[in-house]
C-alpha cells in the first residue's frame, strides 16, 4: 500500500497550493473539504500532471465528529496516511454578540474541534508506523489576541498551543508537528470579512516556507510574513493591554462598528 499525504481545505487557497507542491514532489494525496467539483478538477489535473494518485472524499468538517466518518472512509479506501494537513478553516468577523453564533460554532468545530479529533486518530496510527508529519494551520493572529476576530484568533491560539504541546509528546516517536502561521494571504479567506491588509502572502509563499521548515528545522512553528513575526514577538516588547490596543485598532478599521461603543 502507498502512502499518502491527506489535506483538509483542498479546494482552494493554502490547501490546493499544499496539494500541488506535495504531488509535485510525487506524493499521493486524499483531497478533502465541500467541494466535490473543484476537488475533483484539481485531482485529475495533478494526476496528469505528476503521475500521482489522488483521491478525493468530500465532506463538512464543520459536523459533529465528522473526523471519525473521514477516518473510516480513508481506512475502508485501503490507503495509508503519512502526512496529514490540517488546512480547513474560516473566519467569522464583527462584534461578538452581533455576529451568527451557528456561524462561530461551525468556526469552532471545524478550525479546532476537527483539527484535533484527526490528529488524534491519524497519529495513532503514526504513532505505531514510527513515522509521520502533521501541519497544522496556524496564523499571526496565533500569538495575540484580534479584536473583531475573537473566536477566529482563539481557535488559531489553540492550533498553536496543540501544536506545540503534540510536537513535544511525540518528538521521540518519528512525527514531525508543525504549525505554519502565515500572514494575511491572498485566497478567498477573505471573500466575506473584507480585508486588513493591502500586504498579502501568496499560497505559494506559505507552503514554501512551511516546506522548507520541515525538511530543515525541527521548529514546531513557523511564521511566515513579516507582519506574523512580529505578532509572534509583539508580547516581548509590549504589554499585554498595549498589544491589544494596537491588535483592536488595526481590526476595527476592517470589521470593528462605525461608532466606538458596542
Ligand atoms: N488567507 C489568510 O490570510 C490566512 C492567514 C492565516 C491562516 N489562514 C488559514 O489557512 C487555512 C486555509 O485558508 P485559505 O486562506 O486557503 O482560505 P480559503 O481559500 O477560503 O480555503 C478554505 C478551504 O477550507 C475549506 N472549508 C471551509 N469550510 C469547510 C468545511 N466546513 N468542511 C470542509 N472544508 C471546508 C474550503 O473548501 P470548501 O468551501 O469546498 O469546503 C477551502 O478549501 C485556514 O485554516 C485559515 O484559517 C489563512
Amino acid at each position: 500500500m502507498d502512502n499518502f499525504a491527506l489535506i483538509t481545505g483542498a479546494s482552494s487557497g493554502i490547501g490546493k497550493e499544499f496539494a500541488e507542491a506535495f504531488a509535485k514532489r510525487g506524493k499521493n494525496l486524499i483531497l478533502v473539504a465541500r467541494s466535490k467539483d473543484k476537488l475533483e478538477i484539481t485531482a485529475r489535473k495533478l494526476r496528469e500532471s505528476f503521475g500521482v494518485a489522488v483521491e478525493v472524499i468530500s465532506l463538512d468538517l464543520s459536523l459533529e465528529h465528522i473526523a471519525k466518518t473521514l477516518y473510516d472512509e480513508v481506512i475502508n479506501r485501503k490507503l495509508i496516511v503519512d502526512t496529514l494537513v490540517n488546512n480547513a478553516g474560516f473566519a467569522t468577523t464583527g462584534v461578538l454578540h452581533t455576529t451568527d453564533y451557528q456561524k462561530q460554532h461551525e468556526e469552532i468545530m471545524l478550525n479546532v474541534a476537527a483539527t484535533t479529533e484527526l490528529t488524534y486518530l491519524f497519529i495513532k496510527d503514526m504513532s505505531e508506523r514510527k513515522n509521520g508529519t502533521i501541519i497544522n494551520l496556524g496564523s499571526c493572529v496565533s500569538f495575540t489576541p484580534f479584536p473583531y476576530a475573537a473566536v477566529y484568533a482563539a481557535t488559531k491560539a489553540y492550533i498553536l498551543s496543540f501544536s506545540e504541546s503534540i510536537s513535544y509528546e511525540y518528538r521521540n516517536s518519528g512525527i514531525r508537528v508543525l504549525a505554519i502561521c502565515p500572514a494575511p494571504t491572498q485566497t478567498h479567506f477573505f471573500d466575506k470579512s473584507g480585508n486588513v491588509t493591502d500586504n498579502m502572502r501568496t499560497p505559494a509563499n506559505v507552503v514554501k516556507t512551511a516546506l522548507k521548515a520541515l525538511d530543515r528545522s525541527k521548529k514546531a512553528f513557523k511564521t511566515d510574513g513579516a507582519l506574523s513575526k512580529i505578532q509572534s514577538f509583539a508580547h516581548r516588547f509590549a504589554s499585554r493591554r498595549t498589544v491589544l490596543k494596537i491588535a483592536g485598532r488595526i481590526s476595527g478599521k476592517a470589521w470593528g462598528p462605525r461608532d466606538k461603543a458596542v
